[in-house]
């Protein structure tokens, strides 16, 4: 190692508030390091406990926090995105690609459980799981946070009576998955979702109010002209939107439709939501970037535009 090499690390260390001498000694007795150890491969191999004895529940369970992890991954690039000073144009579709990748990759694998497992011995560990669901998965819930503005989340029956001025926790009662858990006729809420809200939901609400103003849409409205008239922008931002709410809640749909309706009969959700009816999107109509799409794309949101999407090459259509 040079000299300079040296004294630049050694001005490093003193940067860092390290004790020079002590963390030389320290490196002494330093252990090489192991894939295991850094991977924490071990802790992560035990995490996966079943609650009955078919072997197919293990499909269930690693597939569910292989999603996790990729949600994990998602919400990790969202929080740069929301942090980043200056924000430009390419970077931002470079890392909105990323995004989309991540949950390119969620679709393509659905069918692990759609034709992974079989119908026989799921109908049996299922009815162990109840009222646990996918729905209760948090981090799904802080994505759509941090993506969209709070309006395009709420259940278009109330939109017209919320606005930016509405306190966080009335618009959080009026969020469309409220309606997967909540009896129409009493208004009383499942077991499911009252749950998920004793467990989360002032970190929801926290982090509402952290992405009301850094959520993917804001940034984007945010930008310096220059930088938003760029459609290969717009064009991720598109791919990400179609990625999330059309392919991805259609992937869900189909195998929920598998499962749930394969059998003799009609089965209930675990959820216990009126699931047929609250999970497909031509009737959430879950849109996270709306003022992109054009008024008959939305208009055949769910029903057409299942596979791809126009890739623009201009910005005609568009109501921005
Ligand atoms: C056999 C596989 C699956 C079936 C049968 C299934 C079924 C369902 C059902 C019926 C619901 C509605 C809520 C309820 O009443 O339970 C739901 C919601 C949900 N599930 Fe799944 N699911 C499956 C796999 C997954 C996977 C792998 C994930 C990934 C984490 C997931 C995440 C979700 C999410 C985020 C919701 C809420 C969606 C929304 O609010 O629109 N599910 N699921």
């Amino acid at each position: 190692m040079s000299k300079e090499i040296d004294k630049e690390i050694l001005k490093t260390l003193a940067e860092k508030g390290l004790n020079t001498e002590s963390f030389l000694e320290g490196l002494k007795s330093f252990k090489p390091l192991t894939y295991w150890d850094y991977i924490q491969t071990e802790s992560l191999l035990n995490l996966q406990i079943q609650r009955s004895d078919l072997p197919d529940e293990m499909v269930f369970i690693v597939y569910h926090q292989i999603n996790e992890l990729l949600f994990k991954m998602i919400l990790w690039e969202l929080e740069q995105l929301a942090n980043k000073k200056q924000l430009i144009a390419v970077f931002f579709s470079e890392r909105l690609e990323r995004i989309s990748r991540y949950f390119d990759m969620l679709c393509s694998s659905f069918k692990i459980m759609k034709d992974g497992m079989e119908l026989e011995q799921y109908m049996k560990f299922r009815k162990t799981l109840a009222p646990a669901s996918g729905f209760q998965s948090a981090q799904y819930r802080k994505i759509e946070f941090a993506c969209t503005e709070l309006i395009n989340l709420i259940d278009f029956r109330f939109r017209k009576t919320i606005n930016r001025n509405t306190p966080f926790k009335h618009a959080f009662e009026h969020l469309y998955w409220q309606a997967a858990g909540k009896n129409h006729k009493t208004g009383e809420k499942s077991i499911m979702i009252k749950l998920f809200e004793e467990k989360y939901m002032e970190d929801f609400i926290d982090f509402m109010k952290k992405y009301n103003n850094k959520n993917i849409w804001s940034l984007f409205d945010n930008l310096p002209d220059k930088e938003k008239n760029n459609i290969d922008l717009v064009n991720s931002m598109r791919h990400l939107d179609h990625t999330v709410n059309i392919k991805w809640v259609m992937q869900h749909f189909n195998t929920a439709s598998k499962y749930l309706d394969g059998a003799n009969k009609v089965e209930k959700a675990t959820g216990g939501s009126d699931w047929k009816k609250y999970m497909h999107p031509k009737y959430q109509r879950r849109t996270f970037f709306p003022k992109l799409w054009s008024v008959t794309e939305l208009d055949n949101w769910g029903e057409q535009n299942l596979e791809g999407h126009e890739i623009l090459s201009n910005f005609n259509d568009l109501k921005i």
